[in-house]
């Protein structure tokens, strides 16, 4: 038996057949700036348009020259990759220039420790871990605080203390001891339960085991939920079902009282909940901003249960809203911030946990480690990109704000022009959605089976891709949905290319005619 390089046979394979249905399966060899290049059939590149840009993650192009240049400085330089246990890593500087950022953004003198990761999802894990590790602290405080006032009761039980009829209810009898240990068994089944997370519906937060649990879509999660503790997820139009939700999962400790006397017992809230996840602009849901007041009660709901506000801004942050952090716009104000995607400047995998000084604890540092967390390697790269990021007063910020303004308006024409196909255009900056109508009731069969089979979305995008070189795809979740994403180098020609195919596209849809797809 021999291996076929180049072939799907031992990986992908599955993939590349459903690619290859819808003419997407092409194979890139180069890449650059906004363009993905393949090989014509004579051997000629192609270039395409890359408006998915690593589905958010090359906020300066693929292999920006500058950080090219910069990765091989530092492995020419001989950057020590692998020093872990020891007293300094690269990734200390990475933490501060963050900090530097974000304090400025949340206007905010607080301190934002940083835990390392390998990628988005595994930043995610940090975060969960994180959450629980802090309500495990949490619940270990309530508890030493209830063992402390039986000691107390029990004392005043030596000294002539009864316990109250309600509590004698409770334990068949006055006996103290009973009444402790009945406390104690009802107490350590309340512990027993698995914490919850909260999170919105249609949020995305990654595919590992415990991350997938706050992802929404049910197709990703449904076979994985006995894995991990599970979410509830709040709609981010009804914040009012936060209370409502808390209120359905609320559990209680017993806690001993010792009044005039007598020893009754009282009602101590559990903390249920570890955290609370959200998405500035949710992404893969189909690029929906969250709105200002969405983001104030967040926090008030946060504040009431106590528990951790977390800003996923895997995707949206760094500056691809045109704002380091999307939150800003919003003024959210999150306990936790994870970044991930752009951070390595598009060449290095990391991801970060940033943890409000006020809800970090330290011991975490000893419990959570990854070989390649954290690798001098990574951590050197994201730190230059953050450089180019903040280089003349923030043009990179500016860029994206402004080119993302100029995709909006080209896709509002069309919207204009097309109103019956076009229903929204969305988003911030170069995080941008184009939703197209519902093309259920198309008067083409074969647009209508596609719509039934969900894979109008891959005709368009292959359409796009063979008759205007344009990559883009839409989000998993919502299928009407096409993400805009690409580099902060988006030019005007490339702006009139996407133009002109996604003109097409509405005058195939308003045409219903699927012959003319590509
Ligand atoms: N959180 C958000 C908001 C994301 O958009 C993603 C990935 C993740 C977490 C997971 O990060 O892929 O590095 O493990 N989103 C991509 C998408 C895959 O299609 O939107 P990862």
């Amino acid at each position: 038996m021999s291996a076929s390089p180049g072939a799907p046979e031992f990986a992908d394979s599955y993939l590349v057949e459903v690619l290859t249905e819808f003419g997407l399966a092409l194979k890139y060899v180069r890449a650059e700036g906004n363009t993905l290049y393949y090989l014509a059939d004579d051997g000629s590149e192609v270039g395409v348009f890359d408006a998915a840009s690593g589905f958010g993650s090359l906020m300066f192009g693929h292999n920006n020259p500058e950080l090219v240049e910069h990765a091989k400085w530092l492995l020419d330089q001989q950057t020590p990759v692998h020093a872990q246990f020891s007293g300094y890593s690269y990734a200390i500087n990475l933490a501060a220039k963050l900090n530097e950022i974000i304090r400025r953004e949340l206007k905010t003198e607080d301190k934002f420790y940083g835990l390392f990761g390998n990628s988005g999802a595994e930043a995610v894990e940090i975060t969960i871990k994180h959450a629980e590790l802090d309500r495990g602290m949490r619940i270990k405080e309530l508890k030493e605080g209830i063992e402390a006032n039986i000691e107390a009761a029990r004392s005043a039980i030596a000294g002539g203390a009864r316990v109250s009829e309600a509590a004698a209810g409770l334990a068949d009898g006055t006996d103290f001891d009973r009444l402790v240990a009945e406390v104690r068994r009802r107490n350590a089944e309340t512990e027993a339960r698995p914490p919850l997370f909260l999170a919105l519906e249609g949020g995305f937060h990654g595919k590992l085991v415990s991350s997938v649990q706050l992802t929404f879509n049910e197709e990703f999660r449904g076979p994985f939920k006995a894995l991990a503790a599970q979410a509830r997820f709040i709609p981010r139009d009804r914040p009012e079902m936060i209370g409502k939700v808390v209120e359905e999962e609320r559990a209680a400790l017993l806690d001993v009282v010792v009044q005039d006397g007598v020893v009754d017992l009282v009602e101590r809230d559990f903390p249920v909940f570890a955290a609370f996840l959200v998405e500035p602009i949710l992404g893969e849901a189909g690029i929906f901003p969250i709105s200002r007041e969405l983001a104030r009660s967040l926090r008030e709901a946060c504040d009431t249960i106590g528990v951790p506000l977390v800003s996923d801004e895997i995707q949206s942050g760094m500056g691809r809203s045109g704002t380091f952090l999307a939150g800003t716009q919003i003024d959210l104000k999150p306990d936790y911030i994870i970044l991930a995607k752009a951070l390595g400047g598009g060449l290095a995998k990391l991801g970060v946990v940033l943890v409000n000084e006020h809800r970090y604890r330290k011991d975490f540092e000893l419990m959570h480690t990854s070989t390649f967390g954290r690798d001098g390697f990574s951590s050197r790269l994201a730190l230059k990109f953050l450089e180019m990021l903040e280089a003349d007063g923030g043009k990179a910020y500016q860029l994206a704000a402004e080119r993302g303004a100029k995709a909006v308006a080209m896709m509002e024409a069309i919207k204009a022009d097309y109103p019956d196909v076009v229903k929204e255009v969305r988003g911030k900056g170069l995080m941008l959605g184009f939703e197209l109508h519902d093309q259920g009731k198309s008067a083409d069969p074969e647009i209508r089976e596609a719509v039934e089979h969900e894979a109008l979305a891959f005709v368009i995008g292959g359409h796009l891709l063979r008759k205007h070189r344009i990559r883009i795809f839409s989000t998993a979740s919502n299928l009407e949905t096409m993400r805009f994403e690409p580099s902060i180098f988006l030019s005007d020609e490339e702006l009139a290319q996407v133009d002109a195919g996604f003109r097409d596209v509405c005058q195939i849809l308003r045409d219903q005619d699927a012959s003319k797809f590509a």
